[in-house]
C-alpha cells in the first residue's frame, strides 16, 4: 500500500513541524492543482512544489485539475513533479488523451490518468497499457473533506481484474473520503495508492497514517 497524504488539507504555518513527519511515515505526496476552471476552486502553483521538493525526497505526485494540463506539464516538471496525472474529461477523446500522454512521457515522468465520479471507468480501456497509474475520483474534485462515493469501489474492481487479464502493471489510486473506515473496501478491490487529505491532517499525521497501514 502507497499512502499519499494530500497536500491540500496540509497546515501550512507548521510546514517546519510537519514535513519531517511526512517525510518519515508517507511514501507520496499528493499535489491538487486547480485551475478554477475545470474544477471551483483554486490550488497552488509552481512555487509551493518547488518548496516542497526542496525538502523531500518522496515522489510528487501532481493531478492536475486544470483546462491545460498540456501547458501546466512543462511548469511542473520544471519545478519537481515526479508524475503528473491529467483528466480524461478535459479531452473527452482518445488521440487528445495519447498526445497527452506522450507529452508527460517527453518529461520523463510517470504517467497518470483520471476519471470523475461521472465518467465511466471502461472509457479509459485504450489508454491503459500506456499509463503508469490510474486514479478514481471517489468524490466530485475540487474541495477536501467530502464524503467517499461507494460506485467507485466497481471501478477500482474494474480496472483490477483489466490488469491482471491483460498482464498489465499500472497502479489504482483512490482520491477523496478516504479513512479508516472507506480504506478497506478500495483495498480489497484492489486499489495500490491511497490519498488521503483531510483524514492524515486531522489530529495527529504520525498515527493516522499507522492507522490506514494496518488496514487489510
Ligand atoms: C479533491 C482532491 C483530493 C482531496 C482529497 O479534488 O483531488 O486530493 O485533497 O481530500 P480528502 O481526503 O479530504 O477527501
Ligand atoms: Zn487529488
Amino acid at each position: 500500500m502507497i499512502i499519499a497524504p494530500s497536500v491540500l488539507s496540509f497546515d501550512f504555518p507548521l510546514f517546519e513541524e510537519e514535513m519531517p513527519l511526512l517525510n518519515k511515515h508517507a511514501d507520496w505526496l499528493h499535489f491538487d492543482v486547480m485551475d478554477g476552471h475545470f474544477v471551483p476552486n483554486l490550488s497552488f502553483g509552481p512555487a509551493i512544489l518547488k518548496a516542497f521538493r526542496q525538502n523531500t525526497s518522496l515522489f510528487l505526485d501532481v493531478h492536475l485539475m486544470v483546462e491545460d494540463p498540456g501547458y501546466f506539464t512543462e511548469v511542473f516538471a520544471k519545478n519537481g513533479a515526479d508524475g503528473i496525472t491529467f483528466h480524461y474529461e478535459v479531452f473527452n477523446d482518445i488521440e487528445g488523451c495519447k498526445k497527452m500522454i506522450e507529452k508527460i512521457r517527453s518529461y520523463y515522468l510517470k504517467v497518470g490518468i483520471s476519471v470523475k465520479p461521472g465518467t465511466d471507468v471502461t472509457v479509459l480501456e485504450p489508454l491503459l497499457k500506456d499509463v503508469d497509474l490510474v486514479l478514481i475520483m471517489s468524490v466530485e474534485p475540487g474541495f477536501g473533506g467530502q464524503a467517499f462515493m461507494p460506485e467507485s469501489v466497481d471501478k477500482i474492481k474494474w480496472l483490477d481484474e483489466y490488469r491482471k487479464e491483460n498482464g498489465l502493471n499500472y497502479l489504482i489510486e483512490v482520491d477523496g473520503g478516504i479513512n479508516d473506515e472507506t480504506a478497506h473496501s478500495v483495498l480489497e478491490a484492489g486499489v495500490d495508492v491511497l490519498v488521503a487529505g483531510s483524514y492524515v491532517f486531522k489530529g495527529e499525521i504520525e498515527e493516522n497514517i499507522a492507522k490506514l497501514r494496518k488496514i487489510k
